[in-house]
């Protein structure tokens, strides 16, 4: 079993990001997800002509790592175009807790790594046991 060092998931979320389809807001994001088996999955956002159906970057990395039959992750990194931080989105929070409610999530912005728990970018969240509450 290989568990990536902090660093080294940077780096995935990095080169992902060269892939992003980003032409409307030149705001390129890259993100690695890594599984409790130590498999990362990469994804990058996808942009669209309608831009609501744009897709981000921690999205498409979950999305292919269930598809591909992962359900336990330990962490995410994120990475955007500035010298600055990129936290996730609101959605993207919903769906990362979704699957990964413990999840942690590492940022950088070129030149410090910040790690929060996703329970912190996400207090009070709505889940799956609201819906059984009824
Ligand atoms: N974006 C991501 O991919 N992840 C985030 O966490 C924030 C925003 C993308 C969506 C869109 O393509 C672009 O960044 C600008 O919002």
């Amino acid at each position: 079993m290989v568990i990536y060092s902090k660093n080294k998931l940077v780096e995935h979320a990095r080169r992902a990001a060269q892939m992003a389809q980003a032409k409307y807001s030149n705001f390129q994001v890259g993100a690695a997800l890594e599984t409790v088996d130590g498999r990362i999955f990469s994804g990058c956002n996808v942009e669209s002509s309608s831009y609501g159906l744009t897709i981000c970057a921690e999205r498409v990395a979950l999305f292919k790592a269930i598809s591909e039959g992962e359900l336990r992750f330990t962490k995410i990194a994120i990475v955007g175009p500035a010298a600055d931080f990129c936290p996730p989105c609101g959605a993207c929070r919903q769906l990362l807790y979704d699957y990964a409610p413990d999840l942690e999530i590492i940022m950088t912005d070129g030149k410090e790594v910040r790690c929060m728990m996703l329970r912190e970018l996400l207090p009070f969240a709505f889940e799956e046991t609201k819906l059984r509450k009824r």
